[in-house]
């Protein structure tokens, strides 16, 4: 190597390791809560997207560590509010998540302010309110109401159940079946209720079982479409449920599934 491109190349290398460097004293700052060291790095080119070895962005560690004022600085400077961290069974969440699960609400403010969706469906961990509910964050949960945070309908599949063959939902329905008894005399106690005849079932309506507050407040009876949302995605239908199970998006399947479940009854109820 001569001594120009060898110059080169450890210019290049000392410039890779000054961004190295900058990012992970970004991440220090952030963690912190230190603005003026924020500032500094920003001004002096450190990556606002830079991750960690855990994956965290300065914005995501910001907000775990309730930093709102560093957090509004990372914004500015164009930090991904969309950013998934992710753990071993897959994505834990978003920097709104983060902020949740602290209880900051500062910061979960700041980010819907900032025009983070309060319905974002995480495919790991659910919707910001799903967070907030079971983690017991009641305050932060009135927070994501104020900004619109809901229960999620899923495109109906009526005229999709009435058309294909329930047989073709009993396998989906094995998913299901590791909580849930199917039997007409469910015999043992699963982390689920059982399922027999659960179209047009009250909510909520097996005695005995200790159901969360959000499926309880849920009201009415198991209609085609509402069975369909939650299937679809029980933590956007009913955030805070403890139904562990991320859903089934696809329109088919589910209405395999539902019109296998249908069947599952001495009087199957009329089709939608
Ligand atoms: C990991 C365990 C688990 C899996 C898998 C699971 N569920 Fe559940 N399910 C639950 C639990 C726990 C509840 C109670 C939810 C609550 O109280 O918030 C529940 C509740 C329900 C309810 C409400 C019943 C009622 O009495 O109101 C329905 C309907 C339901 N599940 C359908 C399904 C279907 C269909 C599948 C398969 C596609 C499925 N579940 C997969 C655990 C599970």
């Amino acid at each position: 190597m001569g001594p120009v491109s060898c110059f080169v190349a450890s210019t290049g290398l000392a410039l890779l390791v000054g961004l190295e460097a900058a990012a992970a004293e970004l991440h220090d700052a952030a963690r912190q809560g230190d603005l003026v060291a924020v500032e500094r790095l920003l001004a002096g080119g450190a990556q606002v997207e830079a991750t960690d070895s855990g994956g965290a962005t300065p914005l995501y560690v910001a907000a775990s560590e309730g930093h709102a004022a560093v957090v509004a600085r990372l914004l500015a400077a164009g930090g991904n509010t969309r950013h998934q961290v992710f753990g071993f069974v897959g994505s834990i969440g978003t920097p709104i998540h983060a902020a949740i699960r602290h209880g900051h609400l500062g910061v979960v403010r700041g980010l819907l302010e900032a025009g983070v969706d309060p319905n974002l469906p995480d495919d790991g961990v659910g919707p910001p309110l799903h967070t907030a509910l079971r983690n017991g964050q009641t305050a932060a949960a009135e927070l994501l109401r104020s900004f619109g945070a809901r229960s999620i309908q899923a495109e109906p599949v009526d005229a999709l159940i009435a058309s294909v063959d329930p047989a073709a939902g009993e396998e989906t329905a094995s998913a299901c079946a590791v909580c849930h008894e199917l039997a007409r005399h469910p015999e043992q106690p699963r982390a689920g209720p059982p399922l027999w005849d659960i179209v047009g079932r009250s909510k909520a309506g097996i005695p005995g079982f200790e159901y969360s507050e959000p499926l309880r407040k849920l009201g009415g009876r198991w209609t085609y479409e509402d069975l369909s949302s939650y299937i679809a995605n029980p933590r956007s239908f009913a955030p805070g449920t403890k139904m562990e199970f991320r859903g089934i998006a696809e329109p088919r399947r589910r209405a395999a599934l539902i019109a296998y479940l249908r069947s599952l009854s001495d009087e199957p109820k009329p089709l939608p």
